[in-house]
């Protein structure tokens, strides 16, 4: 899909096909998600892939419910190994690039599933201990998001955006010219 077709096609899918989703697909999302910038190139993220379905319920369970989650064929959790910045970089690296960076990459994923013709939801309204529980995450891995991934039943929302005029300033914070 052309670069502009792609941003402007990619929105939220929270139903999906029970169609399977190939390992080199996921492969795919995942080699283009490590694409991603990171502070240093020290490439914090991780990524866990499930499709067992009793963990699926349970990730979806810790996502308050939202059960399409559990419907999508696969879920790739991105989490971010704090560990991997905080020598270079400290707390700063630690709580702030982990989190910029393991999002950069998930958003890649958003994209690349789009341009597959595959749909996707991240979902970021969980319960963090519950969902670290599930995945067992050690202490220094924590997780991002939780990205539903199968092929679509319904179309890419159209979420409105709030007008560029609005959200631009100029020079400084509050200046519109
Ligand atoms: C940090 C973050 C957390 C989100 N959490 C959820 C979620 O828990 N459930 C959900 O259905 N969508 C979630 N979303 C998706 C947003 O609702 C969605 O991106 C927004 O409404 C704009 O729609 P679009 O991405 O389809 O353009 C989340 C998005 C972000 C960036």
């Amino acid at each position: 899909m052309e670069f502009q077709d792609l941003v402007r096609r990619r929105g939220m899918v929270r139903a999906f096909r029970p169609d399977a989703v190939p390992e080199e697909l996921v492969r795919k999302l995942l080699g283009n998600a490590v694409r991603a910038p990171s502070a240093g190139n020290l490439q914090p993220w991780e990524f866990i892939i499930v499709r067992d379905e009793e963990t699926k319920r349970r990730l979806a369970q810790a996502a308050l419910g939202q059960t399409f989650l559990a419907e999508a064929p696969v879920v790739i959790a991105t989490c971010r190994n704090m560990e991997r910045n905080a020598g270079r970089y400290g707390d700063r690296g630690r709580e702030f690039y982990s989190l910029i960076d393991a999002s950069f990459a998930t958003l890649m994923i958003l994209l690349t599933a789009r341009n597959e013709g595959l749909g996707a939801c991240l979902v970021g309204a969980y319960r963090d201990e519950e969902v670290w529980r599930v995945l067992g995450l050690p202490e220094h891995v924590r997780s991002v998001g939780l990205v539903g991934v199968g092929w679509p039943a319904e179309p890419a929302t159209k979420a409105e955006r709030i007008p560029l005029a609005e959200v631009v300033h100029r020079e400084r914070f509050g200046q519109r010219r």
